[in-house]
């Protein structure tokens, strides 16, 4: 059986993998924060694995990647999405949050995950 390491699972597009591949038969390491969430989808998807760490941790991101056993497929899907209202003023700390959850926290998750990849997954 594959096994297939999704980020971002408790919601919207993540969540939609998460079925897509249970569907098609995968082993389903689910993450997110909501703690809430990924038991609602434990519950849902018994066989599934759920992790939950925030990815902009990169030492919660580390240890969390020590709970995973090889995988074929990784899926870094979790992001957010803050738009800025106006450009001036400039709204530095949105900016700063946005770049760490979206580019510096797939840094930190290839640094974690990609060992875990088996070999050509
Ligand atoms: N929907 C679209 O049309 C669209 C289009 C282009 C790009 N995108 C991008 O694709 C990604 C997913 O979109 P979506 O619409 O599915 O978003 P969503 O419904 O808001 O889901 C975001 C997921 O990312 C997780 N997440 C966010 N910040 C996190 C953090 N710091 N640590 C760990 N997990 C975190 C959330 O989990 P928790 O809340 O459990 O932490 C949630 O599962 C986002 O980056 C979004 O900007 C979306």
């Amino acid at each position: 059986m594959k096994r297939v390491l999704i980020t971002g699972a408790t919601s919207g597009i993540g969540k939609s993998l998460v079925d897509i591949y249970i569907h098609n038969g995968y082993e389903v390491v689910a993450t997110g924060r909501d703690l809430t969430k990924l038991a609602t989808l434990k519950k849902q998807y018994p066989s599934i694995h759920t992790l939950s760490f925030d990815i902009t941790q990169l030492q919660q991101v580390l240890d969390a990647a020590e709970e995973v056993n090889s995988i074929d497929q990784l899926i870094l899907n979790a992001g957010n999405c803050e738009y800025m209202e106006t450009v001036n003023p400039f709204d530095s700390a949105l900016f700063e949050r946005v770049i760490r959850t979206n580019l510096l926290s797939v840094g930190y998750c290839l640094e974690a995950f990609l060992p875990k990849i088996k070999r050509n997954g």
